[in-house]
């Protein structure tokens, strides 16, 4: 079916989400808690769109808002705008030091507010990526803890969690940067624990640590020890590939 962002016919299909469709098209609709690889979590509302069908005009959440008629949509009304003005300027509140909000407040132009006053070098604004995509991995080490102002992403009672495999899946996901995964010759420090990295059989590269192979193997029912990185992962399949064919067939 056609739908029309912002003036623009844009095909979708029964039930896609809205914030994919605008990407497609080259629309920009900003967002803070999407990731592609873990979709749904709708905590931000940054990502708000009008939508009209029959002439009414209702604000939904594009990266969870499935389309299931032609319908048009509207990303940057003024209504739209000034919303998504006070979504910024209370995750600045929060994280007022934090480069990507200090993008999406320049992008607002939305002065740095003195109203409120906050920790300096808070950098979480809770979206809760980060823990999501721990208990996707069926670890749960980490998750929201408190309440009110006292809120924040932590192991249980800020000791080193039990279920870590200090994979930094969360640092990687965490679209503030806010989660500190530090690397020193062959060890890994996050949430308090540290973690011996074992490198690559192909380039030497310390990438993964024991405890994350043991759960990769768990996972995949393996007692794989084949260390590889992705990188080298890549050049042997394609070597492999060359030596069988002894070309690259291309299209
Ligand atoms: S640490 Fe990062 S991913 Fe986790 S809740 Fe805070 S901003 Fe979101
Ligand atoms: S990106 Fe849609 S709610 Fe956060």
């Amino acid at each position: 079916m056609n739908i029309t962002i912002d003036g623009k016919i844009c095909q979708a299909e029964q039930g896609e989400f809205l914030l994919p469709i605008a990407r497609r098209n080259n629309i920009h609709i900003p967002t803070l808690c999407h990731s592609e690889a873990l979709p749904g979590q709708a905590s931000c509302r940054l990502c708000i769109v009008e939508v009209v069908e029959n002439g009414w005009h209702k604000v939904v959440t594009s990266c969870v808002y499935p389309v299931t008629k032609e319908v048009e949509v509207i990303t940057n009304s003024p209504k739209i705008v000034n919303m998504r003005k006070t979504i910024i300027m209370l995750l600045t509140a929060r994280a007022p030091n934090n480069e990507y909000i200090n993008r999406l407040r320049e992008e607002y132009a939305i002065p740095q507010s003195l109203r409120f006053t906050s920790d300096q070098d808070e950098q979480c604004t809770l979206c809760g990526l980060c823990a999501a995509a721990c208990e996707t991995m069926g670890l749960s080490a980490i998750s929201t803890v408190s309440r009110g102002i006292t809120k924040k992403v932590s192991t249980p009672y800020d000791e080193p969690s039990q279920t870590c495999i200090g994979c930094s899946t969360c640092a990687q996901v965490c679209p503030t940067g806010a989660i500190k995964a530090s690397e020193q010759g062959n060890k890994r420090t996050i949430w308090n624990k540290s973690f011996e990295l074992l490198n690559c059989k192909g380039c030497g590269r310390y990438f993964i640590t024991q405890e994350q192979l043991e759960y990769i193997n768990n996972r995949l029912d393996t007692t794989s020890d084949e260390l590889l990185c992705e990188k080298c992962k890549k050049t042997f399949v394609f070597k492999k590939f060359t030596a069988m064919y002894g070309h690259v067939v291309t299209k």
